[in-house]
């Protein structure tokens, strides 16, 4: 089995997974202690993992009914993401590899969305695009083949698509993370209601949109519900229009007629009825393998060349914008 790790945010995951990818434990804790300060405190993040991840670790063989010696291989994210929290499961993956000189793969976290795919019992195999939207990315994809390089068909100029979820919602003093409130909210509204800006070019953009909505609010009843409701509303057809029309030109510029999804912004309602209508093949994981996990790690790891204890031990992580998928 795959031992996996992912600490590249606010969420500490572990994961056992087998080499047939069949996800024998995906553990997941959230730390909502973020909520009060309106966004993630890097350090903060870190500390927590601390204390998490031996929890989520012992979870994860519990829920497996594994042993420890039930492990051959382990895995870990190592960027991009917050450095302090990185180094928190990065570390403790290669203190358990080393331990028992297991072989370790060290895994970029983009990679890992894209490998949620292929895990059991789906196994979405390449070629397809893939859109992975979350709180921290916003990237095009074109996966030739599972072990090939991936191509960046578009990438975010700016904000994240669920970072401009999240901005949105806090105007509406909807709270944070915002995106699935932001959305909630706009199922009673208008789209229509009001025109906003969906970013021009190639690739994605969303400042102009969150600036939109604050001059938008100035000029409104704020406080009316109607009128709230059609903001919401108006402001998720923005976004949801900005991705879907990225990813009909990515379609088109790489011949694929298949769609995997990743990220948390995945979980959207509106953007999987859109792209459920473009008529092409669709994957949308579970809600569970969108947001981050640890099981998509695993699965990235079983499509990389592992290194030999103790090859890996002077490996260090990498930050956010870095990494071979930017
Ligand atoms: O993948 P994820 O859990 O963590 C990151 O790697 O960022 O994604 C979290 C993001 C947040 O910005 C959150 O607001 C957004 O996904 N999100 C949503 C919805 N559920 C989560 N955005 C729009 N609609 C939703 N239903
Ligand atoms: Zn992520």
């Amino acid at each position: 089995m795959i031992l996996a790790l992912e600490t590249s945010c606010d969420d500490t995951c572990a994961a056992l997974v087998g080499e047939d990818a069949s996800v024998h434990a995906s553990v997941v804790s959230s730390q909502e202690v973020h909520e009060r300060f309106g966004g993630v405190v890097p350090e903060v993040a870190a500390r927590h993992h601390v204390e998490l991840i031996d929890v989520v670790i012992n979870e994860a063989f519990a829920r497996a009914g594994a042993g420890l010696e039930e492990v051959s291989l382990v895995a870990a994210t190592r960027g991009p993401g917050l450095v302090g929290a990185l180094l928190v499961g990065f570390c403790a993956a290669k203190g358990f590899a080393a331990a028992r000189e297991l072989p370790f793969a060290a895994v970029d976290h983009l990679h890992g969305h894209v490998a949620a795919a292929y895990l059991k019992p789906a196994c979405f195999e390449p070629p397809f695009v893939a859109l992975i939207a979350s709180g921290g990315h916003t990237l095009l994809l074109d996966v030739p083949e599972r072990r090939a390089p991936m191509e960046v068909l578009a990438r975010t100029l700016d904000d994240a698509a669920g970072e401009a979820f999240d901005k949105g919602a806090r105007m509406l003093g909807l709270g944070y993370p915002g995106g699935a409130a932001l959305s909630r909210l706009a199922a009673g509204g208008d789209g229509s209601a009001f025109e906003f800006p969906t970013g021009r070019g190639e690739d994605f953009s969303f400042a102009g949109l969150k600036t939109a909505l604050l001059y938008k609010l100035r000029e409104v009843d704020g406080s009316d519900e109607t009128v709230r409701a059609n903001l919401a509303a108006s402001f998720e057809h923005a976004i949801v229009e900005a991705l879907v029309r990225r990813v009909l030109r990515g379609l088109e510029r790489s011949g694929r007629s298949r769609l995997a999804l990743g990220g948390g912004v995945a979980a959207n309602r509106t953007l999987r009825a859109r792209l459920a209508g473009l008529g092409v093949e669709l994957f949308l994981p579970p809600i569970e393998l969108c947001t981050d996990n640890a099981a998509m790690i695993a699965a990235a790891a079983l499509e990389l060349e592992a290194l030999p204890y103790p090859d890996y031990l002077d490996l260090d992580v990498y930050a956010t914008g870095e990494g071979p998928l930017r």
